[in-house]
């Protein structure tokens, strides 16, 4: 793979993240979902990809919000064809910097209890364990006990300069 790019997106990339998205979670934000993260002055998307900047060329996308305090990832998806290249790992990287610009103290995410790749790559990434929510999401195919979430957090503080 060529060296991928990064970059913030805005509202024009609503296609290509929604191809990505639809493609690759199993509970896909909505188009008004995405266009309201896409446009959300609280908060940023990255984009990861590959060749031209352009719609072609995404692979993956994560969406952060800031919050008083702290910034939360809200969402990360990477297309199923270009997966274990490393392109999540450097939107997480893109996030954290993100949000340490912006002063936040903590990089906060929820993760469902059975989802082995994400917990891999955030524990991989740094973050460490806070808690439970028990029952947190609906079960994946709508039938069954629902599932736990799973707390994480990375520490911003200190973690620069
Ligand atoms: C989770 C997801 C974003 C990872 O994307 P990715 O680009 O494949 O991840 P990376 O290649 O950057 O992986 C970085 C590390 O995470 C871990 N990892 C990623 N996918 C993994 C998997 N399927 N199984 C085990 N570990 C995994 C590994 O430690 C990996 O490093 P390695 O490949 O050197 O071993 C991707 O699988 C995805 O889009 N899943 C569907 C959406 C989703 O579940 N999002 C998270 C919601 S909270």
């Amino acid at each position: 793979m060529s060296d991928p790019w990064l970059r913030t997106l805005d509202g024009d990339w609503l296609e290509a993240v929604e191809r990505i998205e639809h493609h690759g979670q199993p509970h896909p934000w909505s188009r008004v979902q995405l266009m309201g993260a896409l446009t959300d002055p609280q908060g940023s998307v990255w984009g990861v990809g590959v060749g031209e900047q352009a719609s072609e060329g995404l692979c993956g996308f994560a969406v952060l919000s800031r919050q008083p305090f702290d910034a939360e990832l809200q969402a990360i998806t990477v297309a199923p064809q270009v997966r274990r290249q490393g392109l999540a790992g450097r939107l997480v990287t893109a996030l954290i910097d993100q949000a340490v610009g912006w002063g936040s103290e903590r990089l906060l995410l929820e993760v469902r209890a059975s989802n082995q790749a994400a917990l891999a790559l955030y524990r991989r990434s740094g973050f460490r364990d806070d808690g439970v929510r028990r029952g947190y999401y609906p079960p994946l195919n709508g039938c069954g006990a629902r599932e736990d979430a799973l707390l994480m957090s990375f520490p911003l503080v200190g973690s620069r300069g």
